[in-house]
């Protein structure tokens, strides 16, 4: 297992700032992180646990111990005419092993193609992204109790998956090293396209096979999200927000062109990057901190940005989405550090 000290923290977060942490260890299985976890190596407290930095907001150095799994391999668990159960390693790159489902023919993770980040993050942070949720599909997840290195199996229902949410970062948060996610697919699939921009892209290629889904997913990906080996990013930085069924009418008649879909809580789920871009935020930049040009939602480091500065921006889009729109945005990242 390797464990370096004072390490630069740029090449682990995908915003891409120059933090440091103090120490940095990188299990590659689960008996090393049990064996950390039992005391065997001196580490110190507070536990940061990350996978590859996809959805972090760095604001400081970190003045203690991240952990980042890199605990590998993909199996088969079972199979029979309909159903197959795979796992795999928190730290397998998602996007791996969902071009390794659709190579195979299974189906269930197709939508969610091209999400950077790790398997370990993927039942954390329940994500979605054209009409599905990863909670569709996870039917346990394997994780070690980090005060005493006890291994725990949490199923389905355990895991307590809402929108981009779950007990990993509610109850239990900090607590658990996720080290493997078995995922339940098929290998007859249903596929499905409601999602309006992925409906039209998908008629480009005529079949509605498993693999132009995967395709249509990364080419709608590519059109409106920044790579973040190219402009540093995290994806989506506000979670859309759940307003009730009054509010949602009342901005209606103000703004009739306004996205807005029925939640399974019972509320009106609203568009954020709509929000922000009605404010006029989009493309626009703050010294280097900026927002996307092509999807409002999501905020980039445009060169020489840090931590506070993309902290700053989000601010300020708060305040204006509040002013204009009487809504409070809630940040998707995790901020980690001093403000
Ligand atoms: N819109 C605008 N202007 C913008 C951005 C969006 O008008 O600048 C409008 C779009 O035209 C559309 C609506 O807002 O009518 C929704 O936009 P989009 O389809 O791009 O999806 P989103 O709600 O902004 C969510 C997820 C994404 C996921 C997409 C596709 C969240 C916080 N974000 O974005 O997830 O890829 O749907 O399913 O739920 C992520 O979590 O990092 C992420 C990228």
């Amino acid at each position: 297992m390797k464990i370096f000290r004072n390490i630069s923290l740029k090449k682990y977060n995908t915003f891409g700032f120059d933090y440091r942490a103090n120490c940095l260890i990188l299990p590659k299985t689960e008996e090393e992180a049990i064996s950390l976890f039992r005391g065997e190596i001196f580490w110190e407290k507070p536990l940061l646990i990350m996978g590859s930095g996809s959805n972090i907001l760095f604001t400081s150095d970190f003045k203690s111990t991240i952990l980042c799994p890199e605990i590998g391999g993909i199996k088969i668990e079972e199979q029979d005419r309909e159903n197959v159960l795979i796992s795999a390693g928190a730290g397998v790159n998602w996007d791996n092993l969902v071009e390794w489902t659709v190579n195979k023919g299974f189906g269930g993770l197709e939508n969610l193609s091209l999400i950077p980040g790790l398997v370990g993050a993927t039942p954390v942070q329940n994500i979605g992204a054209y009409g599905v949720e990863v909670k569709d599909t996870i039917e346990k997840v394997r994780a070690v109790s980090i005060e005493d290195g006890a291994i725990t199996e949490f199923n389905n229902n355990d895991c307590r998956f809402e929108y981009r949410n779950s007990i990993f970062k509610g109850k239990i948060k900090g607590k658990y090293l996720v080290t493997r996610v078995y995922y339940r697919l098929t290998t007859n699939p249903l596929l499905k396209l409601d999602y309006g921009s992925l409906n039209d892209e998908i008629k480009k290629p005529g079949d509605v096979t498993l693999k132009n889904v995967r395709q249509a997913v990364i080419n709608i990906r590519r059109s409106k999200l920044p790579d973040p080996k190219i402009i540093g990013n995290a994806g989506s930085f506000f979670k859309n927000p759940v307003v009730s069924s009054s509010a949602a009418e009342s901005l209606k008649k103000m703004y009739p062109q306004m996205p807005a879909y029925e939640d399974q809580s019972g509320g009106i789920k609203l568009a954020a990057g709509w929000l922000i871009d009605q404010c006029g935020w989009k493309g626009k930049r703050i010294g280097d901190a900026g927002v996307h040009d092509k999807q409002a939602l999501v905020l980039v480091n445009l060169g020489k940005a840090n931590g506070k500065e993309i902290y700053n921006l989000s601010e300020e889009i708060k305040k204006s989405v509040r002013e204009k729109f009487s809504i409070e945005l809630e940040r998707e990242v995790e901020v980690v550090g001093t403000i």
